[in-house]
């Protein structure tokens, strides 16, 4: 299968997305694949065993959101200098959605910018962190915070890795997938009701549908600057939700899960969404074990929350909410009390 993302503006930056395509990596020049040794440890013989190249080398970082900063970026940036990567040389990051931000990051940074592709190993970044061209880091003033748009080009996705993924990140994947469903598409969304996930045919078939919708949002807002911020539906509660509980207690997507119940919660009374709609995208979370509701010991407090956003532009607050199945609407004029009361419904 292949996916192919134009950029109709600017086709220097056009690249495909192949799935399960198992084709041969063959690449001129210097390489270094950037991994972590989780993901080495797994899969790197694999990757190798089809991989060539004129000088290869291997970059490890740690695993974990903790390494992706200043210091791995530095990390890589060295190796590069001490291997003496050129213009013509290639990253390629391997592994999830962290060691893809930070690789893209990387290969945007040395001498002004080099290529890279993208062989993602987790659902997430298979769906969802792999595609689109957002790199960058974490600082202490928050997540993501240094970063640059830069697209791969291209991205190798291998369903063959998930095998290894733990169950719940690959739920974590699941609620990347059930956010593009929501907002985008009502087809995609009525077939992921019915569908298996862990069926390898079914799980091909939504990694396709979520990287065409993503492929889609991207070429019409490389730089969100309107349309691509749909893509953090149910992303405004979460964020609270993985601050309140300081990133420990739930995987990012698990905190979308949550996130989304609220968002359509809070749709529901805007009368954008049924009460059965919201059930049916329950239904489906709940399908993968995912969280889907948390305990809010203060409102007021969990409201201020959304302003503390680092990335918040202005004083408004913005939620992405689904409208219908398959649609979406932005909003930056909600009523407080409208969520206040949204809120409650989850206070203990
Ligand atoms: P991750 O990269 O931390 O991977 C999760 C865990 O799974 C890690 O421990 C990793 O080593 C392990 N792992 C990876 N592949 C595996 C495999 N095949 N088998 C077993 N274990 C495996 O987390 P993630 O969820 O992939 O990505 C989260 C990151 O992605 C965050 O930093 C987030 O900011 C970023 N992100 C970026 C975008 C984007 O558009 N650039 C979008 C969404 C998320
Ligand atoms: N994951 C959100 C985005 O790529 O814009």
């Amino acid at each position: 299968m292949k996916v192919d993302i134009s950029f109709e503006a600017k086709s220097s930056s056009n690249y495909s997305v192949f799935i399960d395509s198992d084709k041969s990596l063959i690449f001129s020049g210097k390489v270094a694949i950037v991994t972590n040794p989780k993901v080495a440890g797994l899969h790197l013989k694999s990757l190798l065993e089809k991989l060539t190249s004129d000088e290869l080398y291997i970059i490890t970082i740690p695993d974990g959101e903790f390494y992706k900063n200043q210091e791995s970026l530095d990390l890589i940036l060295e190796n590069l200098f001490n291997h003496k990567f050129n213009r013509g040389s290639t990253l390629i990051a391997f592994g999830g959605g962290v060691i893809g931000d930070m690789t893209g990051f990387a290969a945007s940074l040395y001498q002004r910018g080099i290529d890279f592709v993208q062989i993602p190993t987790t659902l997430l970044s298979q769906v969802d962190a792999s595609v689109g061209g957002k790199t960058g880091i974490n600082n202490k003033f928050g997540k993501n915070l240094i970063g640059a748009f830069r697209q791969p080009q291209a991205v190798y996705i291998e369903t063959e890795y998930l095998k290894t993924l733990p169950s719940r990140e690959f739920g974590a994947g699941v609620a990347e997938i059930v956010k593009m469903a929501v907002t985008f598409d009502k087809d995609f969304f009525e077939w992921l009701e019915n569908a298996d996930l862990r069926s390898i045919e079914d799980l091909q078939l939504a990694i396709k549908k979520s990287v065409e919708t993503k492929a889609w949002v991207v070429a019409q807002d490389e730089k969100e600057k309107g349309l691509r911020a749909v893509l953090n539906y149910g992303h405004t509660f979460a964020h609270v939700v993985e601050n309140l509980t300081n990133y420990k207690r739930y995987l990012h997507g698990e905190a979308v899960s949550i996130g989304i119940c609220m968002a359509n919660d809070l749709a529901v009374r805007l009368d954008l969404l049924s009460t059965s709609q919201s059930q049916r995208v329950k239904d489906i979370l709940v399908r993968y074990d995912l969280p889907t509701t948390f305990e809010i010991t203060d409102v007021e407090a969990f409201y201020d929350h959304f302003s503390l956003d680092k990335k918040a532009d202005d004083s408004k607050i913005k939620f992405i909410l689904a409208k219908g199945l398959g649609d979406h609407q932005m909003r930056d004029d909600i009523d407080k009390e409208i969520v206040l009361s949204t809120l409650k419904e989850y206070s203990v």
